[in-house]
């Protein structure tokens, strides 16, 4: 017998976790959106609703009532497991919604593609990626870029916001795909921070084949001049099969560093205000590896996703707990709720960077910041790398008091929503001798 929530339990997970996920912007977030989920704390609400769920009906997968369409919400975390593992047969990461979404501005990307073409495009994106490396070939290149933007970012400054720390990350962005000629040229991100407003509305929103169109030819312009120690001109050493479209796959990346940059000044206000993790993260920055800023990343990243759902659709039949679900099931991963389960995870509302580096968080299947199995983020590396790179040398260049929000203690449970957006710090700089 299937496991069936009932129709009142339906219509709180949709109001209480899908739609405050759909209204914050899945692919592009909505400031104002974000500060009132901050202000609500709504994430607290949805992993409470969650654990309640569990509770009354055991670890699922939960079958929502929507006419029409089989949904599995998933409440047990080897089950998580067991749908990242077997991707993507049979459970296929492009799933419907997704793939409404994302053909907005990325048809041709691995994550919306279903066809046969998906395995030729993961290993492109591998190979550009450099996934298996935890430095890429370009990391030479990409740390001087940091290093230069972090200090012009600084420069004369005695305070930093989220507007000011963001153009500085698109700028760092925009030179490690494109090379040091894109720094300025704005219209590519524009364009594509367009094209994800519309892709928010999925399939309610009519598709702009125009704008795509003029997104993909700027893009390859722009790789185009193969602009040395760039992803550009990796892409242009590497041969490509037929299918894969190299700058098909470039608008997911653009728009994935927006979520590495989210992390980073994330990362920075727990640094700020954590002082025991704040003299480890210093006594780190003489680790090539930046090992232990690479853990603050992944644990703010667990503390705050910012892929909150995980998305997987069946191709067959499956059978879970003794209960049949059929093919076609989407598969629904709520993250947060597995992150800060404060059952499984005796650090789940704390700031914990260690556990990523003493296997603490290895033993816990469903801690997932970026997915797992064979659909795990390929870019995790290079995200880890740069953002890791852009915290050292805001640490070496200044001191940070974070003034707002006040929210963040480690003598208090992290807040469930923080809002980059409204993250602002008094800096103190610091003078570095010249190497
Ligand atoms: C904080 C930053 C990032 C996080 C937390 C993150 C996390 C994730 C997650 C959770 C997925 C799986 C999505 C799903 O299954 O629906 C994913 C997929 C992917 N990510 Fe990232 N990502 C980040 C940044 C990046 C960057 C900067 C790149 C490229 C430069 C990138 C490239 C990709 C690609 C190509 C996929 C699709 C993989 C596939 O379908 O096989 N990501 N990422």
């Amino acid at each position: 017998m299937t496991r069936q929530a009932t129709i009142p339990d339906t219509a709180r997970v949709a109001g209480g976790v899908v739609l405050p996920t759909l209204a914050g912007g899945v692919l592009k977030r909505r400031p104002r959106v974000i500060a009132l989920a901050e202000r609500l704390q709504l994430d607290r609400t949805a992993v409470g609703l969650l654990r309640r769920l569990h509770a009354r009906h055991g670890p699922g997968p939960l079958l929502l009532r929507v006419p029409g369409r089989s949904i599995a919400l998933m409440l047990d975390a080897e089950d998580v497991e067991r749908v990242l593992a077997n991707t993507p047969s049979p459970f296929h990461p492009a799933s419907l919604e997704k793939r409404a979404a994302l053909n907005h501005f990325q048809p041709h990307a691995v994550l919306a593609t279903k066809s046969t073409e998906r395995e030729p495009r993961r290993r492109y994106n591998e190979a550009v990626l450099e996934t298996g490396h935890e430095l890429h070939s370009l990391a030479g290149q990409a740390r001087t870029v940091v290093r230069e933007e972090t200090e012009r970012l600084l420069a004369n400054t005695t305070e930093l916001d989220w507007a000011t720390f963001n153009t500085a990350w698109w700028r760092i962005v925009r030179r490690i795909v494109f090379g040091d000629g894109a720094r300025h040229e704005h219209a590519v991100t524009d364009e594509l921070a367009r094209l994800r407003l519309r892709a928010n509305w999925a399939y309610l929103w009519p598709k702009s084949k125009r704008a795509r169109q003029s997104l993909h030819q700027r893009i390859g312009d722009l790789l185009a001049r193969a602009e040395s120690g760039s992803l550009a001109a990796k892409i242009a050493e590497l041969p490509t099969e037929s299918g894969i479209d190299p700058a098909g796959q470039v608008p997911h990346w653009l728009f994935a560093f927006d979520a590495a940059g989210m992390a980073t000044l994330r990362t920075l206000a727990l640094l700020a205000t954590h002082p025991r993790q704040n003299t480890d993260a210093h006594a780190d920055l003489d680790d090539p590896a930046l090992s232990y800023l690479r853990g603050c990343v992944l644990d703010t990243v667990r503390l705050w996703p910012t892929t909150p759902v995980l998305l997987r659709e069946s191709a067959t039949a499956t059978s879970w707990h003794g209960t049949q679900l059929p093919p076609g099931t989407t598969f629904f991963v709520f993250t947060p709720y597995f992150h800060r389960d404060p059952e499984a995870i005796p650090f789940a509302d704390e700031f914990e960077p260690q556990a990523w580096l003493d296997g603490r968080a290895e033993q816990h299947p469903a801690l997932v910041p970026f997915s797992d199995g064979p659909g795990r983020c390929p870019g995790e590396n290079l995200v880890l790398f740069v953002t890791s790179t852009m915290l050292a040398e805001l640490l070496r260049r200044g001191d940070y008091r974070l003034l707002s929000p006040r929210t963040l203690s480690p003598q208090r449970p992290l807040p469930a929503t923080l809002d980059n957006f409204g993250l602002r710090f008094a800096v103190d700089p610091k003078v570095i001798a010249p190497k």
